[in-house]
């Protein structure tokens, strides 16, 4: 159970007060999807630099799976616990309402709608750190905002910050139907680039709608083989070998390794990654690899894309909380298209949830 001290900042009104319990996806130990159970626990209280949030909706990502499974062993011993999770409320990305505040924060006040990355934010209750989030775009719903601060700044970063990616530069966007890349592809295309999407046969539609210039089918065409070299790849999904990556980028391009599935389990394959880095400094071509900085600013540059519309989050599936299990194995089975969103409480301005 969570900690139900209450906080001088709490709400002290009982009209104010939201309950001191909750409902929450919870898990006891690392395992598949099967050990995820709803169940009633005590409402979290705010640290001094956290702020509570009534949660609307919750985005489910790639991190979400590995937090479950506690795969790759790397990240038990990154401090996310050895032999169970420390924190048994699972999820990251997070919209809805503040209700508290913890006494150093003045950026945010109860009432406000934001979004941005909780601790546990598949339940009713959330607790954040006030530099994980940002005031939700009022463009925005509350799932669109709850879909994009994981996947949506590592697309940003991986395109900017790491990529530096120019206008007019033509960019290869591998796992362009997923989580990170129906972002990549939205925020290369609003940052000027010509855009090439890889995803698979079925998805390849969703690719076109979200503003690709070109889009290959990865199960029938090699997208490392092309007499268009790119001068950015950004690699979310696959294993594709570093060599043949290179030989899709111009002579000075730059590769970003973002992700891709299937690694070792104690590793997760970060392998490829590491030769990718090592192997940079002796050729013309920039090789690298990043963990995305979850961090206000780039929630917030991220905020004003999606504010203006140059990028709407591509939900392609709506789970209610009570079935958030499916919702995991469905991701985990490579079902799902673009992000999937988890209901937690339906407000009028969002689609019902498909399940
Ligand atoms: N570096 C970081 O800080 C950071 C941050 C966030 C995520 N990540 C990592 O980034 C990766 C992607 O995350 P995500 O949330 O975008 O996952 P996701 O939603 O599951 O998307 C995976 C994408 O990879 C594509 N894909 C699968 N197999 C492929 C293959 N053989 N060749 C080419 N593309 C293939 C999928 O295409 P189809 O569905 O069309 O098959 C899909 O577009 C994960 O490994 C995640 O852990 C890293």
């Amino acid at each position: 159970m969570t900690n139900t001290a209450t906080h001088p900042s709490d709400p002290t009104t009982p009209s104010d007060a939201p309950p001191s319990t909750m409902r929450a996806i919870v898990q006891r130990s690392y395992g598949s999807a099967d050990q995820l159970e709803l169940a009633l626990v005590d409402r979290p209280s705010v640290a001094v630099d956290e702020v509570l949030i009534e949660v609307h909706a919750a985005g489910l990502d790639r991190g979400v799976w590995h937090l479950m499974t506690g795969m790759p062993y790397l990240i038990r011993i990154a401090g996310f616990g050895l032999t169970k999770p420390k924190q048994p409320i699972l999820g990251l990305d997070v919209a809805g309402r503040v209700v508290a505040v913890g006494s150093d924060v003045t950026r945010f006040s109860p009432g406000d709608e934001v979004f941005g990355i909780a601790t546990g934010s598949f339940a009713e209750f959330a607790t954040a750190k006030l530099d994980k989030l940002a005031l939700k775009p009022t463009a925005a719903s509350f799932e669109h905002a709850a879909a994009s601060a994981i996947s949506g700044i590592t697309a940003l970063q991986a395109l900017t910050d790491v990529g530096n990616l120019q206008p007019g530069q033509h960019v290869l966007v591998i796992g362009a139907s997923g989580g990170v890349g129906t972002f990549a592809v939205q925020l290369a295309k609003a940052l000027g680039a010509e855009v090439t999407g890889v995803a698979s046969t079925s998805k390849l539609d969703l690719v076109r709608s979200l503003g690709a210039d070109h889009v290959v089918d990865y199960s029938n065409v090699d997208p490392t083989v092309t007499d268009h070299p790119y001068d950015l790849i950004v690699d979310v999904g696959g294993r594709t070998p570093v060599r043949r990556l290179r030989r899709a980028l111009t002579t000075r391009g730059t590769l970003v390794i973002v992700g891709g599935e299937d690694g070792g389990r104690w590793t997760g394959g970060v392998g490829r990654q590491l030769r990718a880095m090592l192997l940079s400094p002796f050729v013309r071509q920039r090789l690298t690899t990043f963990i995305s900085k979850e961090d206000r600013s780039s929630i917030e540059r991220l905020a004003e894309f999606v504010e203006s519309g140059d990028v709407v989050p591509a939900i392609g599936q709506r789970f209610a909380l009570a079935h958030t299990a499916d919702a995991i194995r469905e991701m985990q089975a490579g079902a799902t298209l673009g992000k999937t969103a988890i209901v937690v409480r339906e407000d009028t301005d969002d689609e019902p949830p498909t399940r």
